[in-house]
């Protein structure tokens, strides 16, 4: 990260101020408003792009008379933003002070590359909507990526728990020691919240998917523009309708993918947490791959779990990451302000960090190795005292009676088998009536959703951008 965006002392006066693209702007001033978008914007680029040659391509269909741009001006117009679009992926794509933010800088390099034409691509749109789709482009790609991940850990999490289904394991409340379970039924559990995680994604992603170009700044033009044709060359499922909405949308949808996001980070945490636990030498259940640890720089004894201790503190920031873009936002009145702005570095944070958090917890967990001894050696007598009170209601004991009987005579339950208690369970989900196919299915069905919103992108951006 830049200090771009702060104050430097060699910005002495206020007379020192910038020609740009939109007019002349005080250096402090420039540099405050632009703030992170110099850098952030980087990521933007290539879908600032994709997003202006749709637009191109729309106003060259636009039945007007004379065109603003001909078949062949817009396709004049696309090849540039190609090369421009080559430049970003080869990195000597800048984004300079007195462009302020991605945008002003495709339109200067179409410019410079095309006179007039470049002057042109702006007819029609706003920074406003442009941003709003290049940030649904972005988001779009990057939340695949996150499905895909996601689906990679439940994949993970469900081979773990159906290689050691029947190995027995305490289960806690309270974090005590409370009945029998398995490290099946641990791993499953997991892998179960995941993939409920991973519909909360797919559900943002539908609302991700609709497209706001043509909003310009939130009101329309007066000009014949198509937002269906727009749309359908980038791949959208459809146009946002409402104009207003298409951007006073920003910010609530970056919440919501942010939101989406922590309750991910919930589960990943919860898992990471679990497993400091159970990996501690007083427990000894799992052991963690050596590469994940990491030494003291004082004491040579040491192999710290930092991994999972960075997953649990990488939740915090998602979480706080929402709740920063859900307080810029609740204040702001309709329309766009600029503090919409704020909302990306939040928002782009929070889609790599998560993004970072579950690939390295799948890796984790793909490593774990199970130690059956500690496993079994952490069964007392007393987590075999529920089960041991239903024995006795099975054979027609009123539930209360058989709690105080096994209650008073907890010594009599030292021998029980953890193996036979965990068998017992064969009802739907329980310790034996696990269906690990049912997650199985789930995850295929995910990647065939990454799958096909992936084709079917790749396929707009080509058409756009060959
Ligand atoms: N960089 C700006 C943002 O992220 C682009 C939109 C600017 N629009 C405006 N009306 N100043 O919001």
């Amino acid at each position: 990260m830049t200090n771009d965006y702060v104050w430097q002392e060699d910005m002495k006066t206020s007379s020192d101020a910038k020609t740009t693209t939109v007019g002349t702007i005080d250096d402090e001033i420039l540099a405050f408003t632009a703030g992170k978008d110099l850098v952030l914007d980087l990521q933007l680029a290539e879908s600032d792009c994709i997003g202006s040659a749709a637009h191109a391509i729309m106003l060259s269909k636009m039945p007007v008379n004379p065109p603003v741009l001909t078949t062949e001006e817009a396709a004049a117009v696309c090849k540039e933003l190609g090369t421009i679009r080559k430049s970003v992926l080869e990195r000597a794509f800048v984004i300079e002070a007195a462009d302020q933010d991605v945008h002003l800088t495709v339109e200067r390099k179409l410019t410079e590359a095309l006179g007039d034409l470049g002057k042109k691509i702006h007819t029609g749109r706003s920074r406003n909507d442009q941003v709003a789709v290049d940030l649904r482009l972005f988001a779009k790609q990057a939340l695949l990526e996150l499905i895909e991940d996601s689906a990679d850990l439940a994949e993970a999490l469900t081979r773990f728990g159906e290689t050691h289904q029947k190995v027995p394991m305490v289960g806690r409340t309270h974090m005590q020691p409370a009945m029998p379970s398995s490290v099946g039924l641990w791993a499953t559990s997991y892998a179960e919240a995941v993939l409920e995680d991973i519909q909360s994604l797919r559900l943002v992603y539908e609302l991700n998917d609709q497209c706001p170009l043509g909003a310009a700044a939130g009101y329309g033009v007066p000009l014949p523009i198509d937002r269906q044709l727009t749309s359908d060359l980038l791949g959208f499922a459809r146009p946002l309708h409402n104009v207003a909405h298409a951007i006073q949308a920003r910010g609530k949808l970056e919440y919501q993918i942010l939101q989406a996001m922590g309750q991910l980070m919930i589960t990943l945490s919860r898992v990471a947490q679990d497993l400091m636990l159970f990996t501690l030498p007083e427990f000894g259940y799992f052991t963690i791959p050596k590469v994940f640890g990491t030494g003291s720089s004082i004491m040579p004894n040491k192999n710290n779990p930092d991994v999972l201790e960075l997953i649990r503190s990488k939740a915090g920031l998602v979480l706080g990451y929402g709740s920063a873009v859900g307080h810029i936002l609740h204040a702001a009145p309709g329309g766009y302000n600029r503090d919409l702005q704020d909302s990306k570095e939040p928002f782009l944070e929070g889609l790599a960090t998560t993004r970072a958090s579950v690939r390295i917890l799948a890796r984790c967990v793909a490593g774990l190795t199970v130690n059956e001894d500690k496993l079994r050696g952490a069964f007392d007598g007393g987590v075999f005292a529920t089960d041991a009170a239903l024995a006795l209601v099975a054979a027609g004991m009123p539930f209360r009676d058989a709690y105080h009987q096994v209650k008073a005579n907890l010594a009599d339950l030292d021998n029980e088998d953890p193996d036979a208690a965990i068998a017992r369970k064969t009802h739907l989900g329980g310790t034996a009536g696990l269906h690990f196919g049912l997650y199985a299915d789930r995850i295929a069905s995910t990647r065939g959703f990454v799958e096909k919103g992936r084709t079917h992108f790749d396929h707009a951006v080509r058409r756009l951008l060959s």
